[in-house]
């Protein structure tokens, strides 16, 4: 079953109001709307803003069934070609706001775990075909960089694509990663560009972020459309 995580309302209102046979289910704070979209059983989920947030919805669509994790929303862009509209399909995603260097890590390093977590290979190339089809758009794979940070600097911008080589930069991808890696679930991240992270980026991200969601959530549509249909069975109890 696939589960499908916006960090916000704008990111997966769009896909809820069209499942069928919706249910809707809260537990331990997370509210699970499964049902059936193009042919597929699906549980989306609105996972709020932050690492926090995106980890504890993971862990709960993994626990109700879900055995592959897309995330779709907006970033702000870091690699150089970027502009406002372009689509960034994850590679693999780290955290640029882990700091245990004086302990002798690499930046971005939680002891004892991997610098990133990889995107899914078969999820990545489904999700870079459907980016392709929407036409007329820059689509590229690259590094997702995850902080709990709103970043609006260019300064910022440089050191996150000097240091970790990212191509976007947003608050959740990593964590959802991390969680996924740890249960042996595939996932992809799937970005569209609201702002470049720069002193802009507020006037941008607030203008430019409704529109970058529906075109991230339409991305979203095409890839269930090529994903090979599971069979659609009965809902299991509880999602
Ligand atoms: N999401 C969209 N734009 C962002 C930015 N500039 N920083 C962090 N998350 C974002």
């Amino acid at each position: 079953m696939l589960g499908i995580i916006g960090a916000m309302n704008e990111e997966v209102e769009l896909l809820i109001a069209e499942l069928r046979e919706r249910r809707s289910n809260t537990q331990a704070g997370v509210t699970l709307h499964s049902g059936v979209l193009d042919g597929h059983r699906v549980i989306i989920t609105e996972g709020g803003i932050g690492k926090v947030n995106a980890a504890m919805t993971t862990a709960a669509l993994i626990a109700a069934g879900a055995t592959r994790i897309i995330f779709t929303g907006v970033a702000g862009g870091v690699h150089p070609e970027l502009a406002v509209g372009d689509l960034v399909i994850s590679t693999d995603c780290v955290q640029h706001d882990v700091d245990v260097t004086v302990l002798g890590y690499d930046l971005g390093v939680i002891p004892g775990e991997a610098l990133s977590w990889s995107a899914d290979e078969e999820l990545r190339a489904v999700a870079l075909a459907a980016a392709r089809e929407q036409g007329g758009l820059r689509v590229i794979e690259g590094r997702v960089a995850s902080g709990d940070q709103f970043v609006a600097a260019a300064e910022r911008v440089a050191w996150l694509w000097q240091t970790f080589g990212a191509a976007c930069t947003e608050m959740e991808g990593a964590a959802v990663a991390q969680v996924c890696a740890r249960h042996g679930v595939p996932f992809v991240v799937i970005r569209s560009v609201s702002d470049t992270a720069d002193t802009g980026a507020k006037v941008d991200y607030r203008e430019f972020m409704p529109q970058m969601a529906r075109r991230a959530k339409l991305v979203v549509r095409a890839m269930l459309r090529r994903l090979e249909r599971e069979q659609v069975e009965p809902a299991p109890n509880g999602a």
